[in-house]
């Protein structure tokens, strides 16, 4: 519109009186298009992101082009998205249907690797497989406890906890950062200490994008044996295989915090005609030998019927890539890889807790729904709690998910088929699934992973100002009693509001 359009001319001048290098791009610009483009990591948003385009997209290759941003949006009445990995399940980092520009941190994404104090010092911009190689150039010995996906960025996933292998060993990425730094809603720079303590907790797991702009973290690294061990193990869903994933709720979290076991189900090819028919895929990570793991499986769960032949011994930077699915011998170089445009294929994420093993009902439920052959691809991956998540409180960071939990499930959709049609088709496959689940997960509330924004579950009010009790409906589940402290921060330091989205952490205001 042209009210926007002024906006966005005023924006501009501000952001060129502060500043002359900041890298920007406007739609004049031919490389717009294609930088907006690789944006489209989930084309279920094809439709918003080609309509619903950024004013700007700005690069920072400086904190101070993040500050003069800041002050020149917040003066000029622009949203501002923020873009670090841009793997936000709900599209939050480049979408908005206010007036927005886009801070995109590619450009910020140093590392640097201390190996004499056991530190590093990474930048939002980088994603999670670079950091597990600058880690490795310089030890293998030495890890950091985050996600799965090398592609996924730094910025978002250390806002929102980041798990990966070795949380029943060191817990969450959020867990292991010991300083930060943050461009606020004045446009002021601060680190860990000058924040303040409730500023410093509530950006370790609190979410993207409702606080500042993290510009680096400072991690502590953990500790890992030169040989660790991996292993998958696939089973085709007959009685016994049903037993087995039925029992793995009973050990999975009590198996000691050097081993973890988690199962992938999917649904299998839709081939028209024929019977899917569901696996689930065991994988496991043991920081130590395949003697001695096989050895513990007998003890503890000797129905699983691992073997020698299903492990491979490795470095733990190689099992990265194994856990990634880059099972070929590739070259570690692949960790490097940033996002890349668009492979088509649309997604929907969501997720949930369990305190109490669930029932073999429960579990018919779930195969029938992933033998349906309404759908693509069909996924649900059970990350097993305990260990070091037992002895976290769950009021020290906003993760509040720690001892009560059994484990996670994550339930994923995934369609190639472009068009509205195919979209509902498959959103109303797992949204059916997710109610189905509500009687076995954790329920009042019913917890689930910030990372895996799920707008579902609820959202801000979009015109107006949200209050607390409608907030709490999604916060709650999100971050349980440790919601309210977040809004109390966010009322401290935000309380105009300034970095929102539909799940931002609100401030309460005056009635
Ligand atoms: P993106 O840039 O989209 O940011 C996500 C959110 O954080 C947005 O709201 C954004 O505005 C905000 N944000 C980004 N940078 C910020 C900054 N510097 N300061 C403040 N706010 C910022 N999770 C996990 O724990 N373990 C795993 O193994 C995986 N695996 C995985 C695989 C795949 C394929 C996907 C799509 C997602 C995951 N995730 C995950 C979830 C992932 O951790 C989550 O989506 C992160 O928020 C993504 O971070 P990005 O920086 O990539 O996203």
């Amino acid at each position: 519109s042209t009210a926007s359009s002024y906006k966005n001319k005023d924006f501009l001048r501000c952001l060129s009186i502060h500043s002359t290098d900041i890298p920007i791009y406007t739609p004049i610009n031919s490389s717009y298009t294609s930088t907006l483009r690789s944006y489209a990591q989930n084309p279920r948003f094809s439709t918003q992101y080609k309509t619903l385009k950024p004013l700007a997209i700005i690069k920072p290759s400086h904190v101070s082009h993040i500050q003069s941003t800041v002050i020149c949006s917040k003066s000029h009445g622009l949203q501002i998205r923020i873009r670090s990995g841009g793997h936000d399940t709900e599209g939050l980092s480049y979408i908005s249907d206010l007036p927005f520009i886009v801070v995109d941190l590619i450009n910020l994404k140093s590392i640097e690797v201390d190996t004499t104090n056991n530190t590093v010092w990474v930048q939002s911009g980088a994603t999670i497989g670079e950091l597990y190689y600058r880690i490795a150039e310089k030890s293998r010995t030495l890890a950091f406890p985050a996600g799965v996906c090398p592609t996924v960025g730094v910025g978002g996933q250390f806002s929102g906890g980041g798990y990966g292998w070795l949380m029943r060993k060191y817990g969450l990425a959020a867990d292991n950062v010991i300083d930060a730094y943050l461009v606020d809603a004045n446009g002021m720079v601060f680190d860990s200490e000058a924040m303040g303590e409730g500023l410093f907790w509530a950006i370790r797991g609190g979410g993207g994008g409702s606080f500042g702009i993290v510009v680096g973290w400072k991690v502590k690294l953990v500790r890992v044996p030169p040989i660790v061990t991996t292993c998958r193990l696939d089973k085709s869903l007959d009685k016994n295989t049903k037993k087995i994933v039925y029992q793995w709720q009973y050990v999975a979290n009590k198996m000691e915090e050097n081993l973890l076991i988690g199962i992938n189900l999917t649904g299998g090819n839709p081939t028209k005609g024929v019977k899917r028919n569901p696996t689930a895929s065991f994988f496991s990570l043991y920081l130590g030998k395949t003697d001695k793991l096989i050895k513990i499986m007998n003890t503890t769960f000797p129905n699983l019927g691992l073997t020698k032949a299903n492990c491979k011994e490795t470095s733990w930077i190689q099992s990265t890539l194994i856990a990634a699915g880059f099972t070929n011998g590739q070259p570690l170089e692949i960790l490097l890889t940033k996002p890349t445009l668009s492979n088509n294929i649309s997604y929907k994420i969501k997720s949930d807790y369990v305190k109490q093993p669930i029932s073999e009902h429960a579990f018919k439920g779930i195969w029938d729904r992933l033998q349906s052959h309404e759908v693509e691809t069909s996924q649900l991956f059970l990350f097993p709690y305990g260990g070091k998540m037992n002895n976290i409180s769950s009021s020290k960071t906003p993760f509040s998910h720690r001892a009560e939990f059994l484990y996670k499930i994550s339930y994923t959709v995934g369609w190639a088929e472009q068009g509205t049609g195919a979209n509902e088709r498959h959103l109303n496959w797992i949204r059916e699934l997710y109610s189905f689940m509500t009687p076995f997960v954790s329920n009042s509330p019913r917890a689930a992973y910030v990372n895996y924004r799920d707008l579902d579950i609820g959202t801000n009010n979009k015109c107006g100002k949200t209050s607390y009790e409608e907030a709490s409906i999604w916060g709650m589940k999100y971050f349980g009693n440790n919601f309210k402290r977040l809004v109390q921060v966010k009322t401290m330091v935000d309380p105009s509001n300034f970095f929102r989205h539909q799940q931002s952490i609100p401030p309460l205001t005056l009635s």
